[in-house]
């Protein structure tokens, strides 16, 4: 199976560079499923549901969400009847929506695609480790799916490297988000898991984590609250990474960076 992950779309700049490239993007990769991380999408806090809509319908097949997935309260109401937007599985019991959704594909190959948030400097909540390890229970890598996607949306990347060892061989692809920043150490784990500490976001790097600069270096200059933060507006770098699956399996077979637009070094997957 042929997947894409994007890292967290940040406001208008974001929602541009993936909604631009998208088509092109699925159609030259052969991508099978597309996931993007959308917590920041609307103007840089939470997700409206139309703005939801006009990712699906511009490609997109799961959207992951993280610490910011309430900030437009309109979601809520919407989540239960999106299940193809996820939110941290972690998030107390009764939370509406779901942290995990089983896509069946075209061709009736099956995915399950997780989202779950860190604790370290983060939000405090349930376990993540033992969230997704009780999910586990109930979804077999190579039986009941042909592919296991988590989203681990957490800010150290010492608890990001622990999820995908622990998962090592029973997932296809751990990757981070949050940090708005592409890691360079993706690789394939013993076991056969492909990982990523953080996919980066899609926005605009002339910023700072993709808000515009000036409002974003006066919290740090002055420790006041100063203007509200805006997304910054320059042409978006968009950040993910492919990995090939065995459909018999479930483990990566190859994985590689995209970065697309604007600022960032550009790279293209060659398979
Ligand atoms: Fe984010
Ligand atoms: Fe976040």
């Amino acid at each position: 199976m042929r997947i894409l992950f994007l890292g967290d779309i940040v406001g208008r700049s974001g929602r541009e560079g993936v909604l631009s490239r998208l088509p092109t993007l699925r159609q030259k990769l052969a991508l099978d499923l597309v996931i993007v991380n959308a917590e920041n999408a609307s103007h840089g806090f939470g997700l409206s549901p139309g703005i939801s809509t006009d990712l699906f319908n511009g490609g997109v097949d799961v959207i992951t969400l993280g610490n910011h997935s309430w900030d437009r309260r309109d979601l809520i109401p919407h989540i239960d009847a999106a299940p193809r937007i996820i939110r941290p599985l972690n998030f107390p019991p009764g939370t509406p929506g779901n942290g995990s959704v089983q896509i069946e594909l075209a061709d009736g190959r099956k995915a399950l695609v997780v989202n779950a948030m860190g604790r370290l400097f983060m939000d405090p909540l349930d376990d993540p480790f033992r969230s997704i390890n009780e999910l586990l229970t109930r979804h077999r890598l190579g039986v009941t799916t042909q592919a296991i996607v988590v989203d681990i949306h957490a800010e150290a990347t010492s608890e990001k490297w622990a999820l995908g060892n622990v998962l090592d061989g029973r997932v296809s692809l751990v990757v981070g988000t949050h940090t708005h920043t592409p890691t360079a150490d993706h690789r394939i784990l013993p076991a056969g898991t492909a990982f990523q500490t953080d996919a980066g976001m899609c926005g605009d790097y002339d910023s700072v984590i993709g808000m515009s600069k000036a409002p974003a270096m006066t919290r740090f200059l002055r420790k006041m609250p100063g203007e509200r933060l805006q997304p910054a507006e320059g042409e978006a770098t968009i950040c993910g990474i492919m990995v090939e699956t065995d459909d018999a399996t479930g483990l990566a077979r190859r994985l590689a960076p995209l970065r697309q637009g604007g600022l960032l070094a550009q790279t293209m997957p060659d398979f």
